[in-house]
């Protein structure tokens, strides 16, 4: 993507308590000092477990970091009895910019269905969040109904309630590369992430749809990075794994 900043975003999962996550966000941030990052150019951000967002957000700001931070997830309520639930105004009053809404983790092992990510989404809208909206299909779906078909259905159904004019992230993760070490390639990535693309002009209107970053995840690494970025309809990456090696993770941020 050319006129779009990209993003590379860190999704921890559940690794690192808070007290890990400061000692990496600021080894992070040296590391890409260090490296003369142009965070203006490169936006990079991390996702921590829920436990760790205060301590990030104290460091972040005490410290002037140019990093941005999120959830990994959000409740579609605003507050109440939902005993573990996160709330995305809690995420906003911890000056998170973003919250990652519909992870192939939580539809598996949460069973979220379509309707409680599009429930999701909308709440991380309201809350001034920006939703980063994962869709993908499995291997078993890739075979059954090619690349594109589950990852614009889902994203059809999640941004069902959206508006025109909609600030949102599409992160395109396919479920098989997922921890998988085994990659999409650049052009399987580009087919999906331009259908995305197509399909957000009908959903969030042309202006929004080409201002929308639409990365890819799924077993990123160093060394794969350079051929994801080239692609013109993918604005960068969410990244699992690599993203808890503080050296990789800052090279995939460099990959120019
Ligand atoms: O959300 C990022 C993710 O699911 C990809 O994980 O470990 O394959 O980079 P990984």
């Amino acid at each position: 993507g050319t006129t779009r900043t990209p993003l590379i975003a860190g999704n921890w999962k559940m690794n690192l308590d808070h007290l890990q996550a400061i000692a990496f966000v600021q080894k992070l941030a040296w590391s890409l000092k260090d490296a003369r990052h142009d965070f203006d150019a490169v936006e990079v951000a991390v996702f921590p477990p829920f436990t760790d967002l205060r301590s990030v957000q104290t460091l972040i700001s005490a410290d002037k970091l140019p990093l941005k931070f999120g959830g990994q997830d959000l409740s579609a309520y605003d507050s109440g009895a939902y005993t573990g639930e996160i709330s995305g105004a809690f995420l906003s009053a911890l000056d998170c910019q973003y919250v990652i809404v519909g992870h192939s983790e939580r539809r598996t092992l949460h069973n979220e269905g379509d309707d409680e990510v599009a429930a999701k989404v909308a709440a991380a809208i309201k809350h001034g969040l920006v939703p980063v909206l994962c869709v993908g299909e499995t291997a078993e779906d890739l075979e059954k109904h090619g690349p594109s078909a589950v990852p614009v259905a889902q994203l059809k159904a999640a941004l069902a309630g959206v508006k025109d004019g909609a600030n949102i992230v599409v992160a395109y993760e396919p479920v098989w590369a997922i921890g998988s070490g085994q990659a999409a390639t650049p052009e399987q990535a580009e087919q999906v992430a331009a259908q995305l693309r197509a399909v957000l002009v009908e959903l969030i209107g042309q202006e929004s749809a080409a201002a929308t970053r639409i990365l890819y995840g799924g077993s990123v690494k160093a060394a794969n990075i350079a051929g994801f970025m080239r692609q013109p309809n993918v604005d960068g990456a969410l990244v699992g794994g690599a993203s808890l090696d503080l050296t990789e993770f800052s090279s995939i941020a460099q990959f120019q």
